[in-house]
């Protein structure tokens, strides 16, 4: 079962409601959705709260400042659900939504429960929709029984993936095949990856360029990939469990329980296993993507590939994520959906977009 997606007449104008809206998370993405809300393009949105882990803003004044994100830092009130809500339904607005911009379990496990009570929710935070079959169920029932669940940005950083699925799936076309790059760090690593300088030495400009999670092991871990792939599998109508997508993950055994000083420190232990990989996949012409994959028979799987020379992963520049759909009606050639899969202006658009879908 599919979220419920807003609807546009064509060539009719359409009459934004106002929309009260709280923002959870005013990190790199949450930031530059709050860049966003001073646009004219969100002057149908009213922010009546915004929180990070630790404080919060409910005052109009504060919540109209430039600088309320390196406020909230250091002023505000102590973290307080309840009291965000309360803003929501004090204010008159129609439209009422609560947009999570952070990679928080807790508050994505409280999104079904957020619809149930009227409440819209807009979110980047993979957690639910990516994460135990019975929370996605749980959100699925909520759905049905009305509210609006935008969750463009959970994957691709807003590429138009999940619309896709979903329209495809609403026509009657069903997924043969989805295989991709879902992961812009992974993307980079492996479109520089020639051999010619040793993995660890590129994880390192990689993840000084902001590219990785300050952990790099989140990404090597494949574990994001994996509730992208889960995002997309139950898109398609494939409600799977996240044990049934088989992960390989990067990280040595080694290298898996240490702090993550240890880890940086001996990033070289990754460098062997892969030049070896690498190598055997040069020598018969190919080389290394980091994929996933799901077939129609919904067998899942996420990890490294070796791909030939004219496989269209080999077509990626710097943190592009790719999408191949081959559907019953795209059958001769997969649809694909290509480009910046992350990055924070990319990633608050589409939760910009999300929002003034419900207006
Ligand atoms: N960065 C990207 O390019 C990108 C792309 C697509 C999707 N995403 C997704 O977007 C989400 C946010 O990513 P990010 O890069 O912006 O992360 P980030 O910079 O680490 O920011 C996370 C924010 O969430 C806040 N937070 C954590 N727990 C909270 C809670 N219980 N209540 C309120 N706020 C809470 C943090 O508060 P503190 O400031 O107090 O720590 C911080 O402000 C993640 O789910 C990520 O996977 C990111």
């Amino acid at each position: 079962m599919s979220a419920v997606l807003a609807t546009e007449v064509p060539g009719k104008a359409q009459v934004a409601s106002p929309i009260a809206a709280v923002l959870l998370g005013t990190g790199v993405v949450g930031g530059a959705f709050l860049k966003l809300l001073n646009t004219q393009a969100a002057a149908s949105i009213r922010l009546v709260g915004a929180a990070n882990s630790r404080r919060q803003q409910i005052r109009a004044e504060h919540l109209a400042d430039r600088a309320l994100r390196e406020k909230l830092k250091n002023l505000g009130d102590p973290r307080n659900d309840a009291e965000l809500l309360h803003a929501l339904d004090a204010n008159d607005a129609p439209v009422k939504v609560i947009i999570d911009a952070t990679a928080c379990g807790t508050l994505a496990s409280r999104h079904a429960e957020w619809l149930a009570r009227g409440y819209h929710v807009v979110t980047a935070n993979k957690s639910l929709a990516g994460g135990d079959l019975p929370g996605w169920r749980a959100l699925q029932a909520a759905l049905a029984q009305g509210g609006r669940y935008g969750d463009s940005a959970t994957v691709g950083a807003g590429l138009p993936v999940i619309s896709t699925l979903r329209r495809l799936r609403g026509c009657g076309d069903a997924l043969l095949t989805l295989e991709g790059v879902f992961s812009g760090s992974l993307s980079y690593l492996f479109n520089q990856y020639d051999g010619s300088q040793p993995f660890s030495a590129l994880l390192r400009r990689a993840r000084e360029l902001g590219y990785t999670e300050p952990d790099p092991r989140c990404d090597l871990s494949g574990e994001d990939v994996a509730r992208k792939l889960l995002i997309l599998a139950r898109c398609a109508g494939f409600a799977l469990r996240p044990d049934e997508v088989e992960v390989e993950s990067l990280v040595p055994e080694s290298l898996r329980g240490v702090d993550v000083e240890t880890f940086l420190a001996r990033l070289e232990e990754l460098d062997e296993p892969l030049a070896a990989r690498h190598a055997e996949a040069k020598a018969r012409g190919g080389s290394l993507r980091f994929l996933a994959r799901l077939n129609q028979r919904g067998r899942a799987r996420v990890g490294l590939v070796e791909v030939p020379a004219d496989h269209p992963a080999t077509r990626l520049y710097g943190t592009d994520n790719q999408f191949a759909l081959s559907t019953t009606r795209y059958n001769t050639q997969p649809l694909v959906i290509q480009g910046p899969g992350a990055g924070p202006e990319v990633t608050a658009q589409a939760l910009l977009g999300d929002v003034l879908a419900l207006g």
